[in-house]
């Protein structure tokens, strides 16, 4: 897993609670905390931070993460500003991801692994189909929602199939709540 996503759940939980809070979950969760943007990293690591975090904060693991995606994406998007670019609404955002928005990343971090996103509309709403060997649906969810945020639009996320539950894949139905 690359540095960056390390770089961000560190500003989400130095937010969310303190810098203090953020050495303690390093030190708790044994690992170095040493993360560069562009080096790769154990993806285990992230399960450790996870739940040291989820332990520190008084919430499970899912929502752990989800939040992290969630708070996180408009640290993320603080690092690459030119990617949002031209992309109007949380839909052309998403319908993007596979098309520019991951490839562009890919530029930018060429031995990235980056997930695929297959995106159908369903009315209003988008059918998400989320494939990686992380099994991080829950990392997309959360920054699908943190997505909507950045256009002030409330997102709800419904998993319909899930590789985590037993299903062939991950699908998600993302629509405007309300
Ligand atoms: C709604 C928008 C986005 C969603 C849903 C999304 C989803 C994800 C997920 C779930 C992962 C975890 C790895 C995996 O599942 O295999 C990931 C990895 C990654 N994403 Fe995105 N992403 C989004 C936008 C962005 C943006 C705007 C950037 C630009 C900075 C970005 C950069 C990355 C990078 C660098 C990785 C790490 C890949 C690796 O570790 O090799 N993503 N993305």
């Amino acid at each position: 897993m690359k540095g960056v996503l390390f770089n961000v759940i560190e500003d989400v939980v130095t937010e969310a609670l303190s810098a203090d809070a953020w050495d303690d979950v390093v030190d708790s969760s044994g690992v170095t905390g040493a993360y560069t943007s562009l080096g790769n990293y154990p993806d285990g690591d992230l399960t450790r931070i996870v739940i040291a975090t989820a332990a520190a904060a008084g919430l499970s693991e899912d929502a752990t993460v989800r939040l992290s995606g969630r708070a996180g994406f408009k640290h993320l998007m603080r690092r690459a500003p030119h990617l949002l670019e031209g992309l109007d609404d949380w839909k052309a955002v998403l319908t993007s991801l596979d098309s520019i928005i991951h490839p562009e990343v890919l530029k930018i971090y060429p031995d990235a692994d980056v997930p695929r996103f297959e995106i159908v509309a369903d009315g209003d709403a988008l059918i998400v189909t989320y494939t990686s060997k992380r099994d991080l649906c829950v990392l997309a969810d959360g920054l699908m929602l943190g997505c909507g945020d950045s256009f002030g639009v409330e997102l709800s996320v419904e998993h319909l199939t899930c590789t985590n539950k037993g299903g062939a894949s991950c699908t998600m139905r993302v629509a405007e709540d309300g």
